[in-house]
């Protein structure tokens, strides 16, 4: 390092803990606190590590798409994620990501989700068919469970409903790296009973998903359907591919997929569920979009329901924060910060910014229709952006749309907890306690 460097402004919290003890008691505060108090790109300290917040779009631009070179996951990341999914999509880096992402790819082009969207919708009507009139439903329950469901028949052509080992991987894996509980800090290795019940769950997974790609080995290959699990199932038999790799892609795409969908549709629904007119519209652009079931050339045409699934996530992002670390020094906007140093780019302060949002906390879909605004492109990002961007953005918001079309269809509902719920900054951003609304048959 040269000794010109400027370093970002930032706090110093606690000897020894640092800012550790502000960030779990408050995170969501805590980055808005840094961005007002210290500007855009501050630092901080955690866990005696420094870490620097980058919470200016054009900055959160360069380090995703512009210098992304300059980039990688980061240690915080890979020490996390390695044992489960280390050789999966989410975490490899360099030459081995970019062969996944090229051969993975082609299972989330636009044709081929648009295959997934009648398994989408079948599985919504499931749910909705045994809701009744007057109901009081936990919307995240629900949705958890339907997400899953539409993971495992549309990725893995299984259903999951038969078989736990899928749900109880996904809730191992999920409460293993939950953030928000100080175990998820502790290694691996210690006999934990989290840590021991993920183990399991995740050897149950592993055994299940070898005996299903031998199955789809087995099948000819005429037959063998053209989901996820195929594809990978090819790549291996290509050697494009080691077995270790593919397994930890079926454990990436169940962790990456599915908490993500169903809090970005419970979120929907609490907006929707304060917004009555929202409700009204959305139907009314559902039926005029539709003649009976809703297909994959309908979706285009529900603008409005995507403008408010825009603005659920852009106040309620599931990932509301993610981490990068600096491969060598860099210059961001007039600092320089140190190779090594990890970076946090929290999509909870800067979707919330006055700067780049009029009214910041209000939902208001219309923002999303307004094409002249000149709002920087990453004061929204919340699938991420540059070539790592989510893979599975299209079939999430594909998956929402149509469970939204499907639920509208059926049931007006308000809400009848709290508008305001707490929310817990584990791995995703979830309700600290159910959300719930009470259903009306159309
Ligand atoms: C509302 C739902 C979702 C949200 C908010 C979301 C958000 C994100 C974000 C922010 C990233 C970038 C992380 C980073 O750069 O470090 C990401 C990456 C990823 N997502 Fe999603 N995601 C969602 C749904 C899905 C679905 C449905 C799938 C798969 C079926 C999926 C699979 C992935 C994978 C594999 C990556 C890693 C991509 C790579 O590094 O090449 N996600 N997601």
């Amino acid at each position: 390092m040269n000794t010109e460097v400027r370093y970002p402004p930032g706090p110093r919290g606690l000897p020894v803990v640092g800012n550790t003890v502000d960030l779990s008691y408050d995170i969501f505060g805590f980055f808005e606190e840094l961005r007002d108090e210290y500007g855009r790109i501050a630092s901080y300290e955690v866990f005696g590590t420094e870490a620097c917040m980058i919470a200016h779009p054009d900055a959160i631009q360069q380090v995703l798409l512009d210098s992304h070179e300059a980039f990688e996951k980061g240690e915080v990341l890979t020490r996390n994620l390695a044992d489960a999914m280390g050789e999966g999509l989410f975490v490899t880096g360099g030459g081995q990501w970019q062969n996944q992402r090229t051969q993975v790819q082609p299972a989330f082009y636009r044709n081929r989700i648009n295959t997934y969207v009648p398994e989408m919708r079948t599985t919504a009507e499931e749910t909705v068919e045994q809701w009744r009139d007057g109901m009081v439903v936990d919307v995240n329950d629900r949705m958890t469970e339907m997400t899953i469901d539409v993971l495992g028949r549309t990725l893995f052509g299984v259903d999951v409903t038969e078989n736990p080992v899928v749900s109880e991987a996904s809730d191992a894996i999920l409460a293993r790296f939950d953030t928000s509980r100080f175990w998820s800090f502790l290694p691996d290795r210690l006999p934990t009973p989290t840590n021991r019940r993920y183990r399991q769950k995740t050897d149950e997974l592993q055994q299940f998903v070898d005996d299903l790609a031998r199955q789809r080995r087995e099948q000819n290959p005429e037959h063998r359907g053209d989901d996820l699990l195929s594809i990978l199932v090819e790549v291996v038999e290509a050697s494009d591919l080691t077995r270790e790799e593919f397994r930890d892609n079926m454990v990436t795409f169940l962790f990456a997929g599915h908490e993500t969908t169903a809090l970005g549709l419970t979120y929907t629904l609490l907006c929707l569920a304060q917004h009555p007119d929202e409700q009204a519209a959305l139907r009314a652009e559902i039926d005029a979009a539709c003649d009976e079931n809703l297909t994959a050339k309908d979706l285009p045409k529900l603008e409005q329901t995507e403008n408010v699934i825009d603005e659920a996530l852009r106040l309620y992002p599931p990932v509301y924060m993610f981490f990068r670390e600096t491969s060598q020094d860099v210059e961001l906007q007039g600092y320089t910060i140190p190779e090594g140093t990890t970076l946090v780019l929290p999509q909870w302060a800067v979707h919330r910014d006055s700067a780049w949002w009029d009214d910041p906390e209000t939902f208001r879909p219309e923002r999303f229709a307004d094409d002249d605004d000149d709002r920087p492109e990453y004061a929204y990002f919340p699938f991420g952006g540059g070539p790592r961007h989510c893979i599975g953005m299209r079939f999430a918001r594909m998956e929402m749309k149509t469970v939204l079309a499907t639920i509208l269809n059926e049931y007006s509902f308000d809400l009848v907890s709290d508008p305001s719920p707490e929310l817990i900054a584990s791995t995703n951003l979830k309700p600290a306690e159910p959300i719930e609304i009470e259903l009306e048959k159309c």
